[in-house]
């Protein structure tokens, strides 16, 4: 099974007349790269801002502009479109649509497909300032939120018309992070579950600005918690750095080894599973000096203490899983930690191979179960790495 969910589903991508609808390209382009089948439909307004025939040559299909098209190979060209789609979104989407669409309308090609597919619809709104604030467009937005529709909410920035304010187009990034998201919630294999996952190094401050840390960036848990949702789950994501924000993904920060440990505590209550990315500093500092330590000559002696272990303290009746960095003897360290916390399988990397591990975009690692299977994955992204620790996690659903 293919953990990219867009590969070879039909995406039916709704462009409408905003000064945005160039942004769409990108947008249909995106969705190709990720294996998906994309058809296009354009109301006239659109067509008036970029060409059906450039949405042809990226998608390699006949886009949908006409509804009177005499020369139309399907019998009801809207009904085949509307009923192949697996998700709808309609990006940008003009006041004038998302009025149409809130008031159950199908007089041009996007509405109408809109208003026949059951396939989940996600719509990102694209306008001037005034137009978004309009009360009109508030309620129709809303009326689309209570019938299930995902709003890919504007952005602020300039607009069009030079002035600042709220209703640009959302970033395709994000559109694209939403319409992964979207397919993960309808048709990931892990919907239903709820994973808690920790991420980056914790700091346990020495004064108010010095503090003993590590190296880890945080990116093994971040793409953990990108690849969880993206398959359906809901994911909790304690963290001690902050990078990409993923929508849908509860992020709570801390700082220290004791909150993180209390923030986990109360998050594992309701989980499914825990998974330990996060580089959890083993010691603190027994004193925290409330002022700067002042430069001086002498040596400084400072008194470390042991920190909470949060992956032991956890039950075992939810899966935990559990990374193991070592710089040498990978397999036999990783195996005692794997017992010595109380773990379902443990992650093991070796962090002593600059290419991989802290602050890389890559990782090697070997899983090691309880039940002694033992899978050696090649180097690979992190994200391809956080499918197969999920592919082991599901094994214990
Ligand atoms: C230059 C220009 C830019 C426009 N940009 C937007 C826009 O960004 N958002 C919007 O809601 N309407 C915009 N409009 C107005 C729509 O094009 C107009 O309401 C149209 O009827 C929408 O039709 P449609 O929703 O069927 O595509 C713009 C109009 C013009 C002339």
């Amino acid at each position: 099974m293919t953990n990219n969910l867009l590969e070879d589903k039909s995406v039916l991508l709704g462009v409408t007349g905003s000064i945005a609808a160039y942004k769409a390209v990108d947008i249909a382009s995106q969705l190709i790269k990720l294996g998906a089948n994309v058809n296009v439909a354009l109301t006239e307004a659109a067509t008036k801002f970029i060409t059906p025939f450039t949405f042809k040559t990226i998608t390699g299909n006949m886009p949908y502009y006409d509804m009177w098209d005499t020369n139309a190979k399907a019998k009801e060209q809207h009904i085949e479109l509307a009923h192949n789609a697996d998700l709808m979104i309609i990006a940008p989407a003009t006041a004038s649509t998302i009025a149409t669409l809130a008031y159950g309308m199908g007089d041009d090609s996007v509405s109408l497909c809109a208003l026949s597919t059951g396939a989940p619809k996600l719509i990102a709104p694209a306008m001037d300032h005034q137009m978004w604030n309009n009360k009109a467009t508030q309620e129709n937005i809303n009326k689309l939120i209570e019938r299930g529709d995902t709003i890919i909410l504007p952005e602020y920035g300039r607009l069009a018309s030079g002035e600042f304010g709220l209703g640009r187009l959302s970033s395709v990034d994000n559109i694209i992070d939403e319409i992964k998201r979207k397919a993960g919630d309808v048709y990931g294999d892990l919907c239903g579950k709820h994973i808690v996952i920790t991420a980056g190094g914790t700091r346990e401050p020495l004064d108010p600005v010095r503090f003993l840390s590590n190296r880890s960036s945080g990116k093994m848990g971040f793409a953990l918690a990108e690849a969880a949702r993206n398959r359906g789950s809901s994911v909790t994501l304690i963290s001690s750095v902050k990078r990409n924000s993923l929508s849908g993904v509860h992020f709570i920060e801390t700082e220290t080894t004791d909150q993180m440990f209390n923030e986990v505590k109360k998050a594992t209550q309701k989980a499914d599973a825990l998974i330990m990315a996060a580089a959890v500093s083993d010691f603190k500092f027994k004193e925290i000096n409330k002022d700067k330590i002042k430069d001086k000559n002498n040596d400084l002696s400072v008194n470390l203490t042991p920190n909470p272990d949060i992956i032991a303290s956890v039950e075992k009746n939810i899966i935990k899983v559990a990374f193991a960095a070592e710089t040498k003897d990978l397999k036999k360290y990783a195996e005692k930690k794997l017992f010595s916390k109380n773990a379902h399988f443990i992650v093991a990397n070796d962090v002593s191979d600059p290419s991989i591990g802290f602050n890389s975009d890559n990782n090697k690692v070997t899983i090691i179960s309880d039940k002694g299977k033992v899978i050696n994955l090649p180097i690979m992204p992190k994200i391809e790495v956080s499918h197969a620790i999920l592919n082991s996690l599901k094994e214990y659903f």
